[in-house]
């Protein structure tokens, strides 16, 4: 089977290297791809805001199956247009993309599926807003309605910033503040039926102890040693299946990766926001451990003969994944820093290195070009020596002004020893 996958980041170099595993996969293709993806695929030139430049690209290569990574193409219609050509396509049509594309219709979804999500209001004018956020009260919560790249939401107790951030957004949905351990569910739908992958953690806050600005995520592990074992089950019952059922309803199968963002709360668990996607950094840990072949099941969610296909399969362990950061992430990150190291972290027993934001140079050095540089993935039999691996692997990778959180999963891999 030929596939391509479609984006640039650590989550696309996560799915190429899945991919690559699936003995039905006989050539692999990515756009635009980068440096680490190459080692697993034939990489070609893509700008993906182009729907009809990279239709014609995919029409030319001609695969079974593509595989979109990022969700602004596939809101702005991509996988449309790639079906309407006759091609394979694991990710959304841009109504069902809607589910991420807009916060107001998300909330409209899940009203009508009886979803469990935060109370929320959607605010056309500053003084809907304020009048919003006096009902809610602090801690605030103000979300940017479309798509902001991870930027547009503000959780904050000053009022003040409540309202800038309100006004600087235009339509907005504010909530109340939902308290509890977040947990990021995927599951991969042909449009009717639908099989979760393994629940995992992200870190969104840019550093230690949950403190700084939000992120696209800083971190992931799984599995959540500290979750019911039936949790995955019961969120199926109550939150993915009826989204799946509602948008069928609704005339707009979904039909890809519905990446539920959950807040386990006192009251039981309730919707944060979905993303029409995989998450990024939480696919890296997730796909290390399927064991399941990744495009064959991609490929049966994309022509909607998912039906009686059985559990996904699962290597036992742990996997933990730490963000390399470039100097000023989030705000305004520095690119064009020389990486080195790769290959050394590389020998830590059980690390690998995914690129996330990286380039050559002329002279075939590697250099940031992102925010989010590099996702050091560390496995082990379990939490605590997946972790460790993770950061004495990261400890080896030089980046001048990266960083890094030094906390992912500590509290986790306590709690499993415990
Ligand atoms: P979102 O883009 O909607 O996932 O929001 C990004 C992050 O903001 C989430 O992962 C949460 O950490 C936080 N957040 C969003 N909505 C809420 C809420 N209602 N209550 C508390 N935190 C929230
Ligand atoms: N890890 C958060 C996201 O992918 O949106």
């Amino acid at each position: 089977m030929r596939v391509l996958v479609l984006g640039s980041g650590g989550r696309e170099h996560a799915l190429a290297r899945a991919l690559a595993r699936d003995p039905a996969v006989t050539s692999l293709h990515a756009a635009p791809g980068n440096p680490g993806i190459a080692d697993f695929a034939s990489v070609h030139p893509a700008d993906l805001s182009d729907i009809a430049a990279v239709s014609k690209l995919a029409r030319s290569l001609a695969p079974v199956l593509v595989v979109v990574g990022p969700e602004a193409p596939l809101v702005a219609g991509l996988s449309d247009a790639l079906r309407a050509s006759g091609i394979g396509c694991f990710g959304p049509s841009r109504r069902a993309a809607m589910i991420e594309g807009s916060k107001s219709f998300a909330k409209q979804v899940m009203a009508d599926a009886g979803v469990p999500t935060a109370q929320a209001r959607t605010c056309r004018t500053e003084h809907q807003a304020a009048a919003a956020l006096r009902a809610f009260g602090p801690p605030y919560v103000v979300k940017a309605d479309g798509l902001a790249a991870g930027k547009g939401v503000v959780v904050t107790q000053d009022l003040a910033t409540a309202l800038a951030h309100a006004a600087a957004c235009g339509t907005t949905v504010i909530e109340e503040f939902l308290d509890g351990p977040e947990v990021s569910l995927f599951a991969v739908s042909d449009g009717a039926s639908a099989l979760p992958l393994l629940p995992a953690q992200d870190f969104k806050r840019a550093h230690d102890g949950d403190t700084g600005p939000n992120t696209g995520g800083m971190g992931a592990y799984t599995p959540l040693p500290w979750a019911d074992p039936a949790m995955t089950g019961q969120l199926m019952g109550t939150v993915v299946q009826p989204v799946i059922e509602e948008l069928r309803r609704r005339g707009t199968p979904y039909r890809g990766l519905l990446y539920a963002g959950l807040c386990l709360t006192a009251g039981g668990p309730r919707v944060v926001e979905f993303n029409a996607r995989f998450g990024d950094p939480e696919t890296q840990v997730v796909l290390d451990l399927l064991r399941t072949p990744l495009a064959e099941l991609l490929a049966a969610a994309s022509s909607g003969s998912l039906a009686g296909a059985g559990p996904l399969e699962w290597s036992p362990g742990a996997a933990v994944s730490v963000v390399i950061a470039a100097e000023g992430y989030p705000a305004a990150p520095v690119t064009g820093a020389a990486i080195d190291g790769i290959a050394d972290a590389e020998r830590v027993d059980g690390a690998y290195v995914l690129h996330a934001g990286t380039v050559r140079d002329g002279a075939g050095h590697l250099r940031s070009a992102g925010g989010r540089v590099l996702n050091v993935v560390g496995t082990g039999p379990d939490l605590a020596s997946a972790r460790g691996t993770a950061y004495r692997a990261a400890a080896r990778i030089q980046l001048p002004g990266g960083w890094y959180r030094s906390d992912i999963a500590e509290d986790a891999a306590s709690s499993a020893r415990a």
